[in-house]
Parts: structure tokens; sequence; C-alpha cells
């Protein structure tokens, strides 16, 4: 039993953990939107912090399936590690890994940047925050399915799935991003190559170049450059 009362604590800590991360994300990701110079990028940001208050609630709901699960005559007869750590103030736990994920996103976006460099260094930061809040979701959820608190474990799941989700937006909108900057040096490079006294249009060579930003820029850079034998 002593066991099991462990894992427990264990799940109570990491829920709080998660519950201040929320907490320190929902008041980051404003300032991280503000930054933001990409629209998409923006708009992924904007809705992920929707989504971030609804998880925030989620987290309410998981806390109280937890503490309903507690048997007051267990814990007099054995106090839990996490009683021990945090006799008197269960309620509240800063998580200091978030916290310095966020400070370093900070420092970054606080540096003289050039608005491209800016976005990357958003999206990296974000995703840094995701993956610790995958991890984290993933432990909390671990924990619950071993303790067969299966509302919790359905709670903690619809919000890793979430997380994924945020992940993958941000992963699309890297590599979009890096796509973009890859066509336009394409671009530069290809028009320097160019004779001046080319007559045939530059559309002839560059079809719909605009409409596919995230096209393959490799497969084009191989083909042959020569237009004259
Ligand atoms: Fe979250």
């Amino acid at each position: 039993m002593e066991k099991m009362n462990d894992l427990k604590d264990l799940l109570r800590h990491e829920i709080l953990d998660l519950y201040s991360a929320e907490e320190q994300i929902i008041e980051a990701l404003p300032l991280m939107i503000e930054k933001a110079q990409n629209k998409d990028l923006k708009g992924a940001l904007n809705n992920h912090l929707k989504i971030t208050e609804e998880q925030k609630k989620r987290l309410d709901k998981v806390t109280q399936l937890v503490t309903d699960e507690k048997k007051p005559e267990q814990e007099d007869e054995k106090k839990g590690f996490f009683s021990r750590l945090f006799s008197g103030t269960e309620g509240k736990q800063k998580c200091r890994g978030m916290e310095g994920l966020i400070d370093e996103g900070k420092k970054i976006m606080s540096e003289d940047i050039s608005p491209e460099a800016l976005d990357a260094a958003i999206i990296g930061c974000a995703q840094k925050i995701e993956h610790y809040e995958i991890s984290g979701y993933g432990t909390a959820k671990a924990y619950a399915k071993e303790l067969q608190l299966k509302d919790v474990e359905k709670l903690l799941d619809e919000t890793l799935a979430e997380e994924y989700a945020a992940d993958k937006r941000l992963t699309e909108l890297a590599v979009g991003r890096l796509n973009m900057q890859a066509e336009q040096v394409n671009v530069r490079n290809e028009e320097q190559n160019e004779p001046m006294n080319e007559s045939s249009p530059k559309e002839e060579t560059r079809p719909n170049r605009k409409q596919e930003p995230g096209r393959n820029t490799t497969a084009k850079r191989s083909e042959p450059a020569m237009k004259k034998k």
C-alpha cells in the first residue's frame, strides 16, 4: 500500500507542477505573440493561448479527482513524501523547469535580432515548452494508468494530444519558414547568375514561384541553369 501512496503523491506532485507550468505559459504567451513577426506564427500562438486556458481548467478537474481519491484514514496512517515535502503548502508549487525555459525565451526575445531570427527563436522557445509539457503530461498519465484512475488518465490524455498537435504545428511553421528562406536565397542566386541581356521573360524560368512557398527547393536547384548552347 505504501508504494501506491507514494505513486499517488508523485501524481499529485506532477499535477501541481503542470498547473504551475500552464499558469506561467498563460502569462508568457502574450509577449511571444506580440514579438512574433509572421502572421501564421502569431495565429498559432494565439490559438495555443486559448487552448492553454482550457488546459488549466482541465487540470482543476484533475486536481479535484485526485484529491477525492485521498483516503483520510490512510493519510493519517502514513504521511506520504508529498506531505513531507510540501507540508501545509500542498496547494502551491512553482515549476522551476518552466520558469527556466521561459526566462531563456525572454532573454533571446530581448536581443536585437532580425525579424526572421526572432521568429525562429520564438518557435524554438515554444517547442521547448511543448516538449516539457509532453513529458510532464505523459508521465502523469502513466502514473494515473498505473493507479487505475481512468477519469484522470482520460483528462490528461486529452491535454497530451493537444500538446502534440501544438508541437506539430510549430514544426510545420519552422519547416515552412526554412523553405521560404531557402527559396529567397535560391531566387537571389539565380538572379545574380542570369545574363543581363536575356530576352526571355523571367516567368518562364521560375513559374508560379510565389504560389508554391513550401515546395522542395533542392529539386529545382539541381536543374541545369544553362539556356544557351
Ligand atoms: Fe499546455
